[in-house]
């Protein structure tokens, strides 16, 4: 397989993005094992943009997520729906984009490095079946274009493994 590419250099964030989605999209039709999947696009995202924290919490029982594949520092197991930007995110099955996680009430300090986070949640058939969290050490390092990506990005994750 070809490695992903630094393809930050000498390109805008978008075009990042617009090159990483066919990759992403090539990457995970590899194989329907969804853990592997959640790894790889991880994996992928943090080398491309270098967020400080990437990674996925997956619901694992009732209005409860659990920590899933993830690259970066040290991250708290279980955030239940509605705590934090992730149970936030999880719980109104919208994405949290939190340009300043110090003014965010409840915001979950994994890691005092992060400044910013955005996370998307995977929603099928009404229930919010993980979410995509993502931590900045800028602050205001996410902007509406992310969302827009990464929405998709967290779309073709749910067309391989949530739509039967
Ligand atoms: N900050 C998150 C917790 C998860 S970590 O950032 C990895 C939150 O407030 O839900």
């Amino acid at each position: 397989m070809t490695e992903t590419l630094s393809i930050t250099e000498g390109g805008n964030k978008e075009d990042t993005y617009r090159a990483l989605l066919p990759q992403i999209e090539a990457v995970i039709a590899g194989t329907d094992d969804l853990i592997a999947n959640l790894a790889n696009v991880a994996a992928i995202l943090k080398q491309a943009f270098g967020f400080h924290w990437v990674g996925f919490y997956r619901t694992t029982g009732p209005g409860m997520l659990t920590l899933g594949p993830f690259q970066g520092p040290l991250a708290c197991v279980f955030i239940p729906f509605g705590k934090g930007v992730c149970g936030t995110a999880a719980q109104d099955r919208k994405t949290v984009l939190v340009p300043d996680v110090e003014t965010f009430p409840g915001h979950i300090a994994c890691s005092s490095l992060s400044k910013s986070e955005i996370v998307v949640p995977l929603v099928h058939r009404g229930q919010t079946q993980l979410i995509l969290d993502i931590d900045s050490a800028e602050p205001d390092g996410f902007d509406a274009a992310d969302q827009t990506w990464l929405e998709k990005i967290v779309a073709l994750i749910a067309r391989q493994h949530f739509c039967t």
